[in-house]
């Protein structure tokens, strides 16, 4: 069975043919990270334009690369949320079009659904397993039982983790995407500043970003600062209350298998320091690699695939949904 997927909902325009037997046919990404370095962030309405501009070019080079023919695909898969309305309103319409007009059906994928599944795309991982979602949107902890089969166990209650990485680098002006550039500076410093780590204690799951940023700031606006032992000392501090979280949510659920997933965990610091703690306590721990960290199609396609096989498809009226969570998500669409 072959799928296209398609994925729009922040600044990467991204699609992929997808077969269950043979893996990954053809992928095809445009990131519009230029467009919005100068604004520090991404700005909605020049997403959305940017995704209309691209979308059939990049299907374009897709059918070149592969020499595939779209009739022989058996349904299309998307990012039906969350991700900015614009944005998703363009990939939505996109994928809804081709479906019509090859006569084919629609398979709705949820953005972070897709993100945990992008570890599968290199060997599927055994089940139950506990998801740390780290993306410029969501810091996200959660029980996975099974397909579609999600429990919330806590989350941050205020910045995501990628989005404190890019204001972070924005107090700095260092442009955007922060987290790849405070990640470079970084490792040519060392934390030497003591930052506040919220919640870092608490016997929750919850977490809390915004105060790490604020204590940036004081020390932005001081009076000299080195930016390499800054951005050493944030991305430690996002390092220890991410794996504090963790172990934690292995002690409460008694799961020792966990999958780190989303942008952040494109993190060298994040990955080198995971891997170290796996190996000392023994636990499993899966991370995709950097590439498909990042927002892509190729894990829209993996997750479309798994629902496609239970049968799930939805109507020709759907419409995108800035905000769904996970949970409500997979109950919604389940076999
Ligand atoms: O998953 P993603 O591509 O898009 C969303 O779903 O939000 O995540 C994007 C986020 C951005 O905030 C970006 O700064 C961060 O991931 N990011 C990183 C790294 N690469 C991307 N953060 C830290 N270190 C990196 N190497
Ligand atoms: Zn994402």
């Amino acid at each position: 069975m072959h799928t296209l997927s398609v994925e729009t909902s922040c600044d990467e325009t991204a699609l992929c043919i997808y077969s269950d037997e043979k893996g990954v046919v053809g992928d095809v990404l445009l990131s519009q990270a230029k467009v919005h370095f100068p604004y520090g962030g991404v700005v909605p309405e020049l997403s959305a334009r940017e995704h209309t501009r691209n979308l059939l070019p990049l299907l374009d080079k897709l059918l070149k690369d592969t020499g595939f023919d779209l009739r022989n695909l058996d349904f299309i898969s998307f990012t039906l949320t969350p991700g900015l309305i614009l944005s998703l309103v363009v990939g939505v319409s996109f994928a809804k079009s081709l479906a019509y007009h090859l006569r084919k059906p629609l398979v709705p994928v949820h953005h972070l659904e897709g993100h945990i599944y992008s570890v599968f795309l290199q060997k599927p991982v055994e089940y139950p397993f506990l998801a740390l979602i780290v993306s410029g949107g969501h810091t996200d902890l959660y029980l996975v039982e099974g397909f579609s089969s999600y429990t919330f166990l806590g989350g941050t209650l205020d910045d995501a983790v990628g989005e404190s990485y890019d204001k972070v680098a924005k107090l700095m002006s260092l442009g955007y995407p922060g987290g790849p550039i405070i990640d470079q500076l970084a490792g040519k410093g060392k934390p030497l500043y003591n930052l506040p780590k919220p919640m870092y204690e608490e016997d929750t799951l919850n977490m809390s970003f915004s105060g790490l940023k604020t204590a940036v700031k004081r020390v932005v606006e001081g009076e000299k600062y080195s930016k390499e032992d800054l951005s050493a000392s944030f991305q430690s501090a996002v390092v220890d209350v991410l794996q504090k979280k963790s172990l934690l949510a292995m002690d409460k659920t008694g799961v020792r298998r966990l999958v780190v997933v989303g942008g952040v965990s494109a993190n060298s610091e994040l990955r080198k320091r995971f891997c170290e703690l796996s190996e000392r306590l023994g636990f499993e721990l899966h991370i995709p690699p950097p590439k498909l960290s990042t927002d892509n199609a190729q894990m829209i396609a993996y997750a479309g695939m798994e629902r496609f096989k239970r049968g799930i498809t939805a109507p020709e009226d759907i419409n995108p949904e800035p905000n769904t969570p996970l949970e409500v998500f997979g109950r919604v669409w389940s076999s």
